[in-house]
């Protein structure tokens, strides 16, 4: 084994709590949307750490943010890590973060420790691994490996009506989208620290998770459309009532994803807006958003078949109407059984036995996996909670990851 690495713990906490505060709303909840003014003073804050430890840094065209330290053979493919610091809102301060925060740490303990790496060692902060803004997550990921058509990433619209486009450029990322598309030999492996955002780590009084696979999620916009109307002078009869047709479509996408729980399926309708939202009008128009998820893409598949069936048969039941918009639909991904072993080896090393697992939230990482050796290392959350204020992982669990990540990424450096 390569020498451990003892990374700077009081160093580390601080600038995860720091980057905690840097937030639309206030703290423990965090809000960080891409490219707004909150997630423009995030990047500058990890721009100011990059520079004080001395490491030299880059941007991309679409956001995303490299922090590299050299290897003595710098011409060879580096080994990567990296994650997110987008935050969905009303967030945890530890989802990305971890990761991002983690990997630097571990590029500044090499260097402060003068061990001199053969491989080089990069940092990637990925520009919206969260689906916020654009409706899309992992735009900065996606974009490297160009899993994505230019013109579809290029077209994408907020809720303002902003293009991706639009809003990169006025954040200062200037250039081609397809600049960012990254060479096939950029990195000879790529690996994720991240917080479990479940409860199984902790229920297993386990402190490292070694991440087998990733699920295969998708996202569909629905609309559905019937009739608008006075709330006391339109009939029971006479109604298309958009909204209550949505309410039977929710419940049947439900228990759809009932049906396949047992296979580790899920269905969830996290975004819902109506039309026109008057207390004393029918809806004549409801959207929302379908997010759907499984470890096998064919039961994935499935499932969304099963619910786009349902659809059909409501509307037309109700004299409605609907559209089905897929935003992503993306396959999973699996680890490389050599990076696991590594973790596994170096988790050993520091105390601690890993935890094989699937990861049921998506990350950058099934992106890099399209082109290059990936695994992650998740570290315990507190009852399991993520995408909420109460998101947490302890000290200890937060320094034994890097710990764990320092020595695996030296360990594939070496090779
Ligand atoms: O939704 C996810 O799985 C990720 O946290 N963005
Ligand atoms: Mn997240
Ligand atoms: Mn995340």
């Amino acid at each position: 084994m390569t020498p451990s690495l003892r990374p700077n713990r009081e160093r580390v906490l601080a600038e995860i709590a720091h980057l905690g505060t840097i937030s639309d709303v206030p703290p423990p909840a965090v809000t960080r949307i891409l490219y707004t003014p909150t997630d423009m003073a995030a990047r500058r804050y990890l721009i100011q750490l990059a520079e004080e430890a001395g490491l030299c840094w880059r941007t991309d065209a679409i956001g995303n943010w490299f922090v590299r330290l050299e290897g003595t053979e710098p011409a060879l493919p580096a080994v990567a890590t990296g994650s997110h610091t987008d935050a969905i809102p009303h967030a945890g301060r530890y989802d990305g973060v971890v990761g991002v925060l983690g990997g630097l740490e571990v590029l500044r303990t090499v260097k402060e420790s003068g061990i001199a790496p053969r491989r080089s060692l990069e940092l990637v902060m990925f520009t919206s691994e969260e689906p916020t803004r654009f409706g899309m997550g992992c735009l900065g990921s996606r974009a490297l490996t160009a899993l994505v058509p230019w013109s579809e990433l290029r077209e994408l619209t907020d809720t303002e009506g902003t293009s991706l486009d639009e809003a990169r450029t006025s954040a200062g990322f200037r250039g081609p989208l397809e600049s960012v598309e990254m060479l096939p030999d950029a990195y000879a492996c790529f690996l994720e620290l991240h917080i479990e955002q479940g409860p199984f780590l902790e229920q297993a009084d386990c402190m490292i998770g070694a991440v087998i696979d990733i699920v295969a999620s998708s996202t569909v916009r629905v609309a559905v459309t019937g009739e608008s109307g006075h709330a006391g002078t339109v009939a029971m009869p006479d109604r298309r009532d958009a909204l209550a047709g949505a309410a039977e479509i929710i419940l049947s996408a439900e228990a759809a994803a009932q049906s396949h729980a047992h296979q580790g399926a899920v269905a969830t309708v996290g975004m819902l807006e109506v039309h026109p939202g008057a207390s004393n009008s029918i809806p004549g128009r409801v959207e929302f958003t379908l997010d759907m998820r499984c470890r096998a893409e064919a039961v994935r598949d499935r499932m969304m078949g099963e619910i786009r069936a349902s659809i059909a048969s409501e509307t037309e039941a109700r004299g409605l109407a609907y559209t089905w918009e897929i935003l992503n639909h993306d396959p999973g991904s699996k680890s490389d059984p050599y990076i696991l072993q590594t973790i596994a080896d170096c988790a050993r090393a520091c105390g601690h036995p890993v935890m094989e697992m699937t990861s049921r939230a998506y990350h950058d990482t099934v992106f890099m996996a399209q082109r290059f050796p990936t695994a992650m290392i998740f570290i315990p959350s507190k009852h399991g909670y993520s995408h909420r204020p109460e998101e947490y992982s302890s000290p200890d669990e937060i320094m034994v990851g890097i710990e764990v990540l320092g020595g695996v990424m030296l360990e594939l450096a070496a090779s």
